[in-house]
Parts: C-alpha cells; sequence; structure tokens
C-alpha cells in the first residue's frame, strides 16, 4: 500500500525571527513511517520542522507551516491508499506576518491570528471510495468525546485519540482508536514504535 503520513509541529511566521508553533517531536508520526516502512509499505512522510532523522526508505518531504502542510498534502493524497495525519497543524497563524523584525513598544501587543484550513476536514470532504483517512486527536480533556466528534467532523474512518500529556513530545504514548462503526481499541502505553506497530495493525487489518 501507499501509506502517506504526516508528522511534527507547523511553525508559523510572525516575523523574520519569531514564529508560532507547538511541542510535537514528530517521534509518532516517524515511528508509524518506520513501523510502515517495516510491514512492506511504500511510505510518503511530510514533516514539520524536527530534530530527529526521517526513516530510511521514506519518501520525506520538508514543510515549515500549515500551508506549506496543506499544500503537499493535497498533492499526495490522491494517490495514497491510506493517509495518517499524526501532524500538529497549527490551528491558528498571523494575520499580517512581517518580512521586517517587530520593533518593541511600550504597553502589551495584541496579535490578529487568522484560522489555517483543517487539512484533514479537507481530505475528508474530497475521499475517494477505498481511501482510509486516520487522524489523530490531542486533547487535555474529555478525550474520548473530543476524539469521536471529530471523527465524525472529518469524515475519518479511524481517529488515534491520546492525551497530550501521554503523548506530545514525549518518547511514549498511550493511544485509544476509535473507528466509525463504533468500535474502540485501547492500546496499552508504550514506546512509540510499538504503539506504532500496533496502530497500523488494527488500521489496515
Ligand atoms: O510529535 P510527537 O511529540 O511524537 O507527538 C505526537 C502527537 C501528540 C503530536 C500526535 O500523537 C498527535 O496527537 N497529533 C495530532 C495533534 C493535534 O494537533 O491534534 P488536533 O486535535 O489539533 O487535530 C486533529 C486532527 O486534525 C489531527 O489529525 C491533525 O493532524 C489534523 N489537523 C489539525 C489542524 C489543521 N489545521 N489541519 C489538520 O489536518
Amino acid at each position: 500500500m501507499k501509506i502517506l503520513i504526516t508528522a511534527g509541529p507547523t511553525r508559523e511566521k510572525i516575523d523574520p525571527v519569531r514564529f508560532i508553533s507547538n511541542h510535537s517531536s514528530g517521534r509518532m508520526g516517524y515511528a508509524l513511517a518506520q513501523a510502515a516502512l517495516d510491514a512492506g509499505h511504500k511510505v510518503t512522510l511530510i514533516s514539520g520542522p524536527v530534530s530527529i532523522s526521517a526513516p530510511e526508505g521514506a519518501d520525506l518531504i520538508n514543510v515549515i507551516s500549515a500551508a506549506e502542510m496543506a499544500e503537499s498534502v493535497k498533492k499526495h493524497a490522491p494517490e495514497a491508499h491510506a493517509v495518517i495525519m499524526c501532524a500538529a497543524v497549527a490551528d491558528y497563524r498571523p494575520a499580517h506576518p512581517l518580512d521586517s523584525k517587530m520593533k518593541k513598544q511600550s504597553g502589551n501587543l495584541v496579535l490578529e491570528l487568522e484560522r489555517t484550513e483543517d487539512i484533514l476536514a479537507t481530505l475528508g470532504k474530497n475521499k475517494r471510495p477505498g481511501q482510509l483517512l486516520i487522524g489523530f486527536a490531542a486533547e487535555t480533556d474529555d478525550l474520548e468525546k473530543n476524539a469521536v466528534d471529530k471523527l465524525r467532523r472529518k469524515n475519518l474512518d479511524w481517529i488515534a485519540a491520546n492525551a497530550v500529556s501521554d503523548g506530545f513530545g514525549t518518547l511514549t504514548n498511550r493511544v485509544t482508536l476509535f473507528h466509525r462503526s463504533g468500535k474502540k481499541t485501547v492500546l496499552p502505553l508504550g514506546r512509540k514504535s510499538d504503539v506504532a506497530r500496533d496502530i497500523l495493525k488494527e488500521v489496515l487489518s
């Protein structure tokens, strides 16, 4: 199978030296890419800026911003049998990024943010028959409720729910998988390589 996997954070430019981002390390997405390669699949890995090495054998595409990730995912998704969106894509970006370094002023600063495209929701709208769409949900509260809501809203086949405290920027993760049919699969806390293997086994079976 051809599997498209996204990983890592995105960076949204404020000015040439500042950006908005998050703590995603890319490890979960890279572990999924490695597990997919180990299982004999062809992998395209679209990655935000991370400091780990990509698995050998993956077609690596480096992107920085949510807009670049959206463009790359939409280009490669049509040929993928399965798309796994593990990246922590920014939901907002500065509405007016500057080309010169912003000068400090007295008093507070209000930054206007605008929505980025919801890449997964776009894929869900244009899903071709037979294509598997798998999302992730990282939550601090109401993990199951929020994850299932995203599964339905974005027209996904599966969603992998993880608590922010369990998986964001960490070496290990604890994931619960929810299928559109209502099936729920609880995976044990483990190294991301083991969790990735278990996720693929379940969603591709
Ligand atoms: O990188 P690590 O340190 O290993 O951490 C892994 C992880 C915690 C980042 C990963 O397991 C994870 O949960 N990734 C999704 C994090 C997230 O931001 O989820 P979300 O609930 O905001 O988004 C839901 C889904 O929509 C995700 O599949 C996301 O990729 C996708 N999305 C979100 C925003 C957006 N603009 N476009 C999207 O496609």
